[in-house]
C-alpha cells in the first residue's frame, strides 16, 4: 500500500513540481479495513503515574470532557518496558527489568493478527534515530540528550518475529513521521505512540506529559484530521508507586466515541490487555491464545455493537486481590531461580471475536499443543505474589459462557 501511495506521489511531483496540494482521502493511500466500531486506533503511551494524580491534573481533566475516562484500569507490572511487551503480545513472559531482550521467533503478536486482514500498523517513537532502530537509547543525533528515545518503550523491537523481518522493522518510526502521516491523511489503522523521555514525563513531571499530550490531541482530535471513526487512548505504562494495585489513569478519546459518552466515566476493569481483545473484537480477528483472551473489551465498543456485555464483561474472580506490582516467574526474568521457558499458547481458546488461536500461533505451537498452559481465557490477573499463574492442561473456554 505505501510503496504505491508513495510512487504516485513522486509521479505526481515529476507532473508538477510547483505544487503537491491534491484532495486524497485516506482511503487513496491506506486500505481502511472497516472495524465494527471503530477504523482506525491510536495509542499513546505516558510515564509513571498513579491514578489518583492524573485525576486532578488539569490538562487530563480537560481532555477527559472530550471522551471516557476509565477508572479501573490496571498495568500489568512494574517497570516499565514489561508493560509495553504485554500489549502487543499478551504476556510479559517473566519480565522484571528494563534491560535489552528479545523474545524468540514463534511468538506471534498483533502485528501477525493483523497480517491476517491487512490491516496497516505503525509505532511512532519521539526521537528514534532511524526506522527500525534496534539500539537501546538515541545517541543525542535526534533530541536533546543521549536517553530520548529508548528502547524499553518501544515494544515491537523485542519480538524477533518483528526485529527479523525488514517489512515490518520498517513500521518503527518517529513521531515526525507520524505527524508527517497525518497530514498526508495516511495514517495506518493500528498506531502505538511513544514521546521521548521527557515527554512521556518520565524525566519531567505528570504536568508536563499531559500538557503535551494535550498539544499532540489538538491534531489528532481536529474534526477533519480523519475520515474514518478514530478511538484514540491515551495511558500511562504503570503507575509510581509500587505499594498499592497498579491503577493508572487511561482516557478514550476520538471521534469514534458516540457524543452522548463524552464527558462519561467507565467503571469496567481493565488491563492493557483489554487493548488486544478489543482490536480483536473490532475488527474480527482471530487470538493469540495468551492473556489477550478473557481480558474485557472496552465496554463502550460492546455496547455500540451488540456484544453482550452484561453478560460478558465482568470483573476476573481475583479482582479484589490485583496488585500487579512484581513479574511472576519466566523466560524473561533476571532471576534465575524464576526461570521458566515461554509457555505454549492455548490453542483451545476462543477470543472476544468469537475466532480461534491465528494460524501462525498454531503452526509454531501445534507439536507443543498438550504441554501445561497458564492460558485459560478466563480474565484473571496475575503477579508475583498472591495470583502466581497456574499451569494446567489446556481446557475450552467459550467466550460468553
Ligand atoms: C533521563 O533520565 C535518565 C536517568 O534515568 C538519564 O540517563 C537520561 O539521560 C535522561 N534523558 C533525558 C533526555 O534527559
Ligand atoms: C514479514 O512481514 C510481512 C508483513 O507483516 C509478512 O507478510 C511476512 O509473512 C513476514 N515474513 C516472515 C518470514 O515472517
Ligand atoms: C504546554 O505545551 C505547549 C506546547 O508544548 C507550550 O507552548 C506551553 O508553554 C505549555 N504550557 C505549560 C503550562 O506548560
Ligand atoms: C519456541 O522457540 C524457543 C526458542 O527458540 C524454543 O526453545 C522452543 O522450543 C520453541 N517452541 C516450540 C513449540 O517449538
Amino acid at each position: 500500500m505505501l510503496s504505491s501511495s508513495f510512487f504516485s506521489i513522486s509521479l505526481l511531483g515529476l507532473l508538477s513540481v510547483v505544487s503537491l496540494e491534491v484532495t486524497v482521502t485516506a482511503a487513496d493511500k491506506i486500505n481502511i479495513v472497516p472495524g465494527k466500531a471503530f477504523d482506525r486506533f491510536i495509542t499513546i503511551w505516558l510515564e509513571n503515574q498513579d491514578y489518583a494524580k492524573t485525576l486532578v491534573d488539569e490538562a487530563m481533566v480537560d481532555m477527559a470532557r472530550q471522551g471516557i475516562q476509565l477508572e479501573r484500569y490496571y498495568a500489568q507490572t512494574h517497570p516499565s518496558q514489561p508493560n509495553y511487551i504485554a500489549a502487543v503480545g499478551g504476556d510479559y513472559f517473566g519480565l522484571d527489568h528494563d534491560e535489552r531482550v528479545r523474545i524468540p521467533q514463534n511468538v506471534s503478536t498483533v502485528v501477525d493478527l493483523f497480517d491476517t486482514r491487512g490491516i496497516s500498523w505503525a509505532g511512532y517513537f519521539e526521537d528514534i534515530p532511524s526506522p527500525g532502530y534496534m539500539g537501546d537509547a538515541s545517541d543525542g543525533k535526534t533530541g536533546n540528550d543521549g536517553w530520548d528515545y529508548v528502547r524499553k518503550h518501544n515494544p515491537f523491537v523485542s519480538y524477533d518475529s518483528i526485529n527479523k523481518n525488514g517489512s515490518r522493522l520498517l513500521n518503527l518510526l518517529s513521531l515526525a513521521d507520524f505527524k508527517r502521516a497525518l497530514e498526508q491523511r495516511a495514517v495506518p489503522q493500528f498506531v502505538f505512540i511513544s514521546p521521548n523521555m521527557m515527554n512521556d514525563g518520565h524525566n519531567t513531571t505528570l504536568d508536563h506529559a499531559t500538557n503535551w499530550s494535550r498539544e499532540l490531541m489538538k491534531l489528532i482530535l481536529l474534526p477533519e484530521a480523519f475520515d474514518e471513526p478514530t478511538l484514540v487512548m491515551l495511558t500511562f505504562d504503570e503507575s509510581e508507586a509500587y505499594n498499592e494495585p497498579n491503577h493508572i489513569g487511561t482516557l478514550l478519546l476520538g471521534s469514534a466515541i458516540p457524543p452522548k459518552l463524552k464527558n462519561t466515566k467507565d467503571a469496567t476493569f481493565y488491563t492493557h490487555y483489554s487493548i488486544l481483545s478489543t482490536i480483536e473484537y473490532n475488527w474480527d480477528l482471530p487470538n493469540l491464545g495468551r492473556y489477550d483472551v478473557g481480558a474485557n473489551i472496552f465496554r463502550w465498543v460492546g455496547e455500540a455493537t451488540g456484544y453482550d456485555v452484561a453478560a460478558r464483561l465482568r470483573d476476573p474472580t481475583n479482582a479484589d486481590t490485583v496488585k500487579n506490582s512484581f513479574s511472576y516467574p519466566g523466560f524473561l526474568n533476571q532471576d534465575e531461580s524464576k526461570w521458566l521457558p515461554i509457555p505454549v499458547p492455548n490453542l483451545n481458546l476462543v477470543g472476544s471475536s468469537g475466532k480461534s488461536v491465528a494460524e501462525a500461533v498454531v503452526k509454531n505451537w501445534q507439536s507443543a499443543v498438550d504441554k501445561h498452559t497458564p492460558y485459560d481465557g478466563s480474565g484473571k490477573v496475575q503477579d508475583g505474589e498472591e495470583n502466581l499463574p497456574v499451569y494446567k492442561p489446556p481446557g475450552g473456554n467459550r467466550e460468553g459462557a
